[in-house]
């Protein structure tokens, strides 16, 4: 069997047990990139691991961490320099999403969300980006949300934590360019995944009716970062919906958001 260029290159992915993260491993692993798989579900990884070296005949580290806990990152990347593993591709996918009118929701599930899809996304890039740099060569790939454009009403820490992303990740690309490290802020819409239950959002208008799988999410996600584009929108719906938030009033924007995210 040919097997590509990617050999001996490394990944290492947050929340690849599930969604867009599965589908997303599955096509780096396909390409026999070499992974590090991060989540909390050690069986679920373990289980990945035996079945993606089998196939693949590819080099799998597990570790297990929660991402919502203080000093997680540190943890990972101490782990990974412990196994001299090089980290060439860096996707920060792992996130959590809550629903609901910020009056009534749960202020520590939002601290938690806060935790893993900023600071803890925000960390994990301070570890992993020197080594790039003085290799001058690297990758990283944050997953935003279409709710990066807009405010969220019944997702308002979620949208907010999603415009942090888009707009840490754009700088981010800006500082580094001509260094040859580059960063994708990803923007799916949405997308059928376990989170739409676990956010509590599931009886909202934005999830009704025909959306994307992640199985197309991850597709279109890997060939627009195979391009190392900066801002990449999943889907052409997805691209006018956000592009077309810049030329609305932004009273009119929050207003269209509500009723999107109101319930059905
Ligand atoms: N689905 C959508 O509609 C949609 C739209 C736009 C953007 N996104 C973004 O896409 C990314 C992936 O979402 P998804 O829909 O694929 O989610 P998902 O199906 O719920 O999967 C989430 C993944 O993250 C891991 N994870 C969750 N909490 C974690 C924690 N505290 N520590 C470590 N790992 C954790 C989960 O594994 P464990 O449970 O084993 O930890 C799982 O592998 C997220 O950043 C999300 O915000 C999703």
């Amino acid at each position: 069997m040919m097997v590509k260029k990617q050999k001996g290159k490394t990944v290492l992915i947050t929340g690849p047990t599930e969604g867009i993260g599965y589908e997303l491993t599955k096509l780096f692993a396909k390409d026999h990139y070499n992974l590090v798989l991060v989540a909390r579900n050690k069986t679920k990884l373990e289980e990945m691991a035996i079945s993606l070296k089998k196939q693949f005949n590819i080099k799998v580290l597990v570790i297990t961490e929660d991402l919502s806990k203080v000093n997680s990152a540190k943890s990972i990347f101490d782990q990974v320099t412990k196994s001299q593993t090089e980290i060439d591709i860096l996707v920060n996918n792992a996130g959590v999403a809550l629903y609901g009118e910020f009056g009534q929701t749960d202020l520590i599930k939002e601290l938690k969300l806060i935790q893993l899809n900023i600071v803890t996304l925000t960390e994990i890039v301070k570890y992993f980006l020197p080594n790039m740099l003085q290799k001058k060569s690297g990758q990283i790939i944050n997953i935003a949300s279409t709710s990066a454009f807009q405010p969220g009403p019944k997702m308002s820490v979620y949208a907010a934590s999603k415009a942090y992303v888009l707009s840490f990740s754009e700088a981010l690309s800006e500082e580094l360019r001509h260094t040859g490290v580059s960063v994708t802020a990803v923007c799916p819409g949405p997308t059928r995944t376990g989170i739409i239950n676990s956010s509590g959002g599931n009886n909202s208008k934005l999830f009704k009716g025909k959306i994307m799988t992640p199985k197309k999410v991850a597709k279109l996600t890997y060939e627009a970062v195979s391009k190392k584009k900066t801002v990449v929108i999943t889907g052409i719906k997805n691209k006018i919906l956000a592009q077309s938030v810049r030329f609305i009033p932004r009273s009119i924007v929050r207003k269209l958001a509500k009723k999107l995210l109101d319930e059905r």
